[in-house]
C-alpha cells in the first residue's frame, strides 16, 4: 500500500501531479483523475486568466536518460473560476471513480490581496465542499516584476498570517492549506521558515497543513551557443530549474524542514522524481507525498502509475535490504 494521509486527506497513492505541466485546461487535469495519480493539482490561479510570457518560455537540458527542465511560463492559466466551478468539479470526481481522489487547487495570486479575494470566492461558492485543500504558491520565479514572496521574510510572514487566518479554513475544517514553498540554501533561512510556519501548526490551533519542497530554482539560464543568444526569450532568458538536476536540493529542503516543522505539518517532497526510487529517496529524507512536475510533462500522465508501481516494487524487496546495520556510522536520513 503506497497511499497516505496527508493534511487529513486520504490520498490511495502518496504520488501526485504537482501543479504546473499539464495542469492548465480541464481536459488535463481529467487525464490526471483518470490516471492513477494519488490527487489532482491544479495549474497556479490568479484572478483573472493569463497568457503568460512570450514564447520560448520553456526548454529541457538532457543528461543521460533524466530530462530537466527551465520554465519562464509567467503563470498562465484559465482564471480562479475556471479552477473551481461546479461542471469541473463534477467531472472531476467522475473521472476518478470508483474511490474519487482529492483535488487540490493552486492558487498564486499577484498580491495578498488578490490571493485573499480568490479564498473570499472560495467561502461564498458551493464548490468549497468539494475541494480538499488550497495550496498557496509562494515560490513563483517567472512574473515580471513580482520577487518570489517566499524570499521576502517580512512580506511572506503577513502572507502567511493572513491566508491561514482566512474564515474560509476555519468554516471547512476539512479544507487543508498547504504552502508550495521556493527552494531555501542556507540553514538559518530554514529556522526562519520554519519559525514563522510553526506557530500555523494545527497542534497549535492553526490551520495549515502541509508545505511543498519546493517550487524551481530561479534564476537559471541557458544559452545557445550557436546563435549567441539565450534560449528562452522572457525575462532575460532566466526561468526556473527544475527536474532531476535539482532533485538533491529538493531531498536537503525536505529534510531540513521535517526536521524542524511541527509533526501536524506535512512536508510534500517535490523536485526530480522520475522514477520509484526518486520517490523513495524523497520519503526517506521526510516526504509524506510527492510531486511530479518535468517528468509529468515529459511522460504525461501514466507516469503516476509506472512511478508507483516501481515504488511498489522497491517496497516489496527483502525488509532494509543491505543498508540494515551497515551505515557504517554514516548518519540516519
Ligand atoms: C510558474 C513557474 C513556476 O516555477 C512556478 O512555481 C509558478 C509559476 C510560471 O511561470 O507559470
Amino acid at each position: 500500500d503506497i497511499g497516505c494521509h496527508l493534511a487529513g486527506l486520504h490520498l490511495s497513492s502518496c504520488i501526485l501531479n504537482a501543479s504546473g505541466p499539464r495542469t492548465n485546461t480541464e481536459q488535463q487535469l481529467l487525464e490526471i483523475a483518470r490516471s492513477s495519480a494519488g490527487a489532482v493539482c491544479s495549474k497556479s490561479a490568479t484572478l483573472e486568466e493569463r497568457s503568460g510570457n512570450d514564447q520560448p518560455r520553456y526548454t529541457e537540458i538532457q543528461l543521460g536518460d533524466r530530462t530537466s527542465s527551465i520554465n519562464s511560463e509567467g503563470l498562465p492559466n484559465k482564471g480562479f473560476a475556471a479552477y473551481t466551478e461546479a461542471s469541473l468539479l463534477r467531472r472531476l470526481r467522475e473521472s476518478a471513480e470508483p474511490a474519487g481522489k482529492p483535488y487540490i487547487l493552486s492558487i498564486s495570486g499577484l498580491s495578498l490581496q488578490e490571493n485573499l479575494r480568490m479564498l473570499d470566492l472560495l467561502l461564498e461558492s458551493g464548490s468549497v465542499e468539494h475541494l480538499s485543500a488550497v495550496e498557496v504558491n509562494v515560490a513563483c520565479p517567472n512574473v515580471p516584476g513580482k520577487p518570489l514572496v517566499g524570499y521576502d521574510f517580512p512580506q511572506f510572514e503577513a502572507v502567511l498570517k493572513e491566508i491561514s487566518a482566512h474564515p474560509v479554513f476555519t468554516a471547512n475544517p476539512t479544507l487543508a492549506l498547504g504552502f508550495k514553498l521556493p527552494p531555501y540554501l542556507d540553514a538559518p533561512l530554514f529556522d526562519a521558515v520554519a519559525g514563522m510556519l510553526n506557530p500555523l501548526a494545527k497542534s497549535k490551533g492553526g490551520v495549515l497543513g502541509y508545505v511543498v519542497c519546493c517550487n524551481t530554482l530561479g534564476s537559471a539560464l541557458a544559452v545557445d551557443v550557436e546563435t549567441e543568444t539565450t534560449v528562452l526569450h522572457p525575462k532575460g532568458g532566466f526561468g526556473g530549474l527544475g527536474g532531476p538536476v535539482v532533485r538533491y536540493l529538493a531531498m536537503g529542503n525536505v529534510s531540513h524542514f521535517r526536521s524542524r516543522l511541527d509533526e501536524s505539518i506535512h512536508v510534500v517532497g517535490c523536485g526530480g522524481v522520475c522514477t520509484g526510487e526518486d520517490a523513495f529517496a524523497h520519503i526517506l529524507c521526510g516526504a509524506t507525498a510527492v510531486q511530479v512536475a518535468t517528468q509529468h510533462r515529459v511522460e504525461g500522465p501514466t507516469c503516476f502509475y509506472r512511478i508507483a508501481e516501481e515504488l511498489k516494487d522497491l517496497m516489496r524487496r527483502p525488509a532494509g535490504g543491505k543498508l540494515v546495520g551497515a551505515s557504517g556510522g554514516m548518519p540516519k536520513i
